[in-house]
């Protein structure tokens, strides 16, 4: 979940804001102001709650890779290069600035901090009157902006958090990049959430690879296989049917033994193409490739089409957009679909000759959803088209982001995104050696119906004998299915032992590790526990690492050491980005089954020592980030004063799980 803008007082408050200004600039004129104007509700929510600065921050192209390009290009035509000039024309924040002015209007003052960067500003921002929006200089003149060094992109990041007691990113476009402005700062600034366009973004296009409204048709274009073959493969795992078009048709059509002729075709792709197709089949996602096309025999505007009825194609004809049985046939798959993500054009929608695909796609998209469908598009050329048709504003949504679309459709985390990320409660059941399966199922059914619509996230852990019965019974639910331990082994001879293999096999999504009654009946150690941690990783779980004392350690003062060990040692190995799969549960032996609970207070202090060793571990953004939950005697009379305490996250709970109406309760908050 992201936090956004909206859940924070921003009253009084330094906002530092990154937006994506990256507008195309001619001689300094704004060519194309679509990305100014996405940002202008995010500035006005700011400026209408009362924060005392806005100072936005932004790139432009890229000084000095940009300047190197045209001076190169220049002395290649023989003419003379005036780098200043250029530079002024197309990389200086001063006549967005002015820009942003004449579109916030009289009652909003925008100033430029000037040219010579973005450091050392504060003084100029304090200075300001309340109410004033900022606009710093080009980031990207600093090289640390974009430093693959993060002690480099530190430097500047932390010069820009003394600019803000709060940082929103509502730079989507520009959320793929781990850069000092759009990532790094966080680092250093209490508070980072979302804007309301990231947050639009976000909602739109997450959805489609995490849980769309299904079922889902995806139609996939643009020139290349190359590009697009990680996000072919996350579009599979949701989608009915992937409409594939565009000059990356080819290479599939040659895959299956089709004549191409003088299509566009990737020769080094046709085996990546042929297993896209097998994928598919097993998993029974319909793919729908161009039957008839509109061919040309030069790439030119001005070529003539020339219709080809049938699939294959003469060999001395380009394929250059899709034909009407093609078309007939995306209309029929569309007409199922609850959910539509489009990514690239069908055709080359450039040349007025052979739009008519894309225009077609574009407008059975728009009539979608107008008949109550999702509709995302997503990616430059696809955007760029649904413009060219004036049909933006008839879809669900636009992306912003081209390569940040892309991104997050092939299901990657995105930098800019994962910093306004927010923990979620996360509510867990174990139940441990109780109930049969018939019992185990009863609950499982009336789980379902009590959490329907719960607003946090759930799982139950039935015994490894119930597993299956559960799963099936959980399937399609918002309650995750949950094992109780795993073999440290992957398989073989381990009498007794279930291994990842055998839950993943049966559905299972987190495997809980290190239970106290492990630790303490089974004899496991820190190092087991590990090896089961990453090994439990290693096959796309999530995990649930418990830690706590004893009574005795309690009483010794041993409470910290041993959490600390525990957590150390339970995590070594453990990557920055495999912890994001980590949830840590606090379960002080002394208090599981005994009806005695840590009060609120004394849970606190422990949760926020954990979560102190995490940040030394894994830094400020990961333990800001990591969910903790508190177990030992929850029940539902307890479960909301220990939810109120800042670093208690949600609960592992045992007794109370076993019963519908208390577990119910404990995941409502009492
Ligand atoms: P109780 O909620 O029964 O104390 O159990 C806690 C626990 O061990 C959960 O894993």
């Amino acid at each position: 979940m992201i936090k956004t803008v909206k859940t924070v007082d921003l009253n009084g408050k330094r906002v530092i804001m990154r937006v994506d200004f990256n507008v195309p600039m001619k001689d300094g004129v704004v060519q194309d102001d679509t990305r100014i104007v996405a940002a202008i509700p995010t500035i006005k929510y700011i400026l209408a709650h009362g924060a005392k600065t806005l100072t936005l921050m932004s790139h432009l192209g890229d000084p000095s890779k940009d300047a190197k390009k045209a001076e190169e290009k220049a002395v290649k035509d023989g003419k003379s290069f005036d780098k200043e000039k250029y530079i002024k024309g197309k990389h200086r924040m001063e006549p967005i600035a002015a820009y942003l002015q004449k579109k916030l209007g009289k009652n909003v003052t925008v100033v430029f901090a000037g040219e010579d960067g973005c450091y050392n500003k504060k003084a100029f921002i304090d200075g300001q009157k309340p109410g004033t929006v900022i606009m710093l200089e080009n980031t990207r003149f600093h090289k640390e902006e974009t430093s693959d060094d993060a002690k480099e992109r530190d430097k500047l990041a932390k010069a820009l958090a003394e600019y803000g007691d709060i940082f929103v990113n509502d730079a989507f476009g520009t959320a793929h990049r781990d850069h000092a402005s759009t990532a790094s700062i966080a680092k250093f600034i209490p508070v980072s959430v979302a804007g309301l366009l990231m947050e639009k973004e976000v909602n739109y296009l997450e959805p489609i690879v995490t849980n769309p409204v299904k079922p889902m048709v995806a139609i996939i274009g643009g020139a290349k296989v190359s590009s697009k073959i990680a996000v072919l493969e996350s579009l599979l795992k949701n989608s009915a049917a992937l409409v594939i078009g565009g000059g990356m048709a080819y290479t599939f059509l040659k895959a299956q033994g089709k004549k191409i002729g003088k299509s566009l075709v990737e020769d080094d792709q046709i085996d990546t193409a042929k297993k896209i197709l097998e994928t598919a089949k097993s998993k029974g996602v319909e793919i729908v490739l161009p039957v008839d096309h509109v061919g040309a025999e030069k790439f030119d505007a001005a070529a003539k089409p020339v219709a080809v009825a049938s699939v294959n194609v003469p060999d001395k004809l380009i394929a250059m957009d899709v034909g009407p049985k093609t078309l007939a046939l995306y209309q029929k798959v569309i007409a199922t679909a609850k959910t539509i993500v489009w990514n690239g054009p069908v055709g080359v929608f450039e040349f007025d000759a052979f739009a008519k695909g894309t225009e077609e796609v574009a407008k059975m998209v728009a009539g979608a959803t107008a008949n109550g469908v999702i509709t995302v598009v997503g990616g430059g050329d696809s955007v760029a088209a649904v413009n060219k048709f004036k049909l933006a504003s008839k879809m669900s949504h636009v992306s912003t982001g081209g390569g940040a679309s892309l991104e997050l459709l092939e299901g990657k985390k995105l930098p800019g995104i994962e910093v306004t990320r927010c923990r979620d409660y996360f509510i867990a059941g174990n139940w441990k050696m109780h109930m049969t399966r018939a019992e185990s199922a009863n609950l499982a059914k009336a789980l379902v119906k009590s959490l329907k619509g719960g607003k946090h996230k759930y799982m139950v852990a039935p015994s490894f004998t119930s597993l299956e019965t559960v799963g099936e019974i959980l399937k399609g639910s918002n309650i995750l299915l949950g094992a109780q331990n795993c073999a440290e082994e992957e398989q073989g001879a381990f009498t007794g032992e279930v291994s990842v293999l055998q839950l993943k096999d049966l559905g299972v999504g987190v495997i809980i590790l290190g239970h106290s009654e492990r630790r303490h009946n089974y004899k496991e150690d820190d190092a087991l526990i590990n090896k089961k941690v990453k090994l439990a990783l290693k096959h796309g779980f999530e995990v649930i690492l418990c830690v706590g004392e004893t009574l005795d350690e309690r009483e010794k003062g041993k409470q910290e050491a041993v959490c600390k060990g525990q957590a150390e040692k339970g995590l070594a190995g453990v990557t920055a980005e495999e912890l994001s799969r980590i949830t840590i549960a606090y379960e002080p032996v002394w208090a599981i089954g005994t009806g005695k609970t840590a009060t609120p207070d004394d849970a606190q202090n422990v949760h926020k020592f954990v979560r102190g060793v995490v940040e030394k571990l894994y830094g400020a953004m990961a333990a800001r980030q990591i969910v903790i939950q508190y177990g030992g005697s929850v029940k539902p009379d307890n479960a909301a004063q220990l939810m109120a305490m800042e670093d208690i996250d949600g609960a592992l709970v045992g007794g109370a799980s076993l019963k519908n109406e208390d577990f119910a309760r404990i995941a409502k908050f009492g």
